[in-house]
């Protein structure tokens, strides 16, 4: 089972990205958080940032929209070259023709829940996705506290990707330390974002390293 950590760009220093993202090379991805100000009150970059990003970025882009309408804007990221893109279930009108989209410009396709969002809906549309974000904060800022009442979801779409043999990462995002990844990895996921544990450290490097291993060391050997 792959143990992929992705730092979060939320809690770089925003006048560094290009020497932020030379601190965390030995990560899997690059976690980057779009927020419009209206799906969740807070406000990030956009779509020219990511651009930038992508040209400079030693890692894949892993792009996690935080937007209302993203039938609309998330093709864009695609475009833009972005390793995967991830829309929130809460704000999309239609996932499967998104996520299809998506695809076809060559992305991952990766659909995001709410704490508070039941994963039930989502189980029959997992041959859709390549991805699926369980958040563990309610989305819109860095530096919350773990939920861990959002682990019975994991679960279950844990046993629902076993059951399949479909290839779909399982991904937490919020409040991800060497503490709380022991239950995220017990549940089932797979892929762990972590932005103030990461870029908080005196060592980014190894704090994703540490990540890494007590990750994998609770992490089931399925298969
Ligand atoms: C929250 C974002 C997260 C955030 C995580 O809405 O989606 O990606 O950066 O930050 P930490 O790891 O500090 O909770
Ligand atoms: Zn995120």
């Amino acid at each position: 089972m792959a143990t992929r950590i992705n730092p979060s760009i939320l809690a770089a220093d925003f006048a560094n990205f290009e020497r932020e993202l030379g601190r965390i090379r030995t990560a899997d991805l690059v976690h980057v958080d779009i927020m419009d100000n209206h799906f969740v009150p807070n406000l990030t970059f956009g779509l020219a940032m990511v651009q930038r990003l992508q040209q400079v970025s030693p890692l894949p882009l892993d792009i996690h929209l935080m937007i209302d309408d993203p039938d609309r804007w998330a093709p864009d990221y695609a475009e833009a070259g972005a390793y995967s893109v991830t829309f929130h279930a809460e704000a999309v009108a239609d996932p499967v023709a998104l996520a299809r989209k998506l695809r076809s410009m060559g992305a991952r396709a990766g659909i995001a829940l709410k704490p508070g969002t039941a994963v039930e809906p989502y189980l029959e549309l997992l041959p859709e996705f390549d991805q699926v974000l369980v958040m563990t904060v309610e989305p819109g800022f860095g530096g919350q506290s773990f939920m861990a009442s959002t682990m019975p979801k994991l679960e279950m779409l844990s046993a629902a990707v076993r059951r399949t043999g479909l290839d779909v990462w399982l991904q937490v995002d919020g409040g991800i330390t060497e503490q709380t990844i022991v239950a995220a990895a017990e549940a089932g996921a797979d892929t762990f974002v972590a932005g103030s544990s990461v870029f908080g450290a005196a060592d980014p490097a190894e704090q994703i390293a540490r990540l890494r291993a007590t990750a994998h060391s609770h992490q089931h050997a399925h298969g």
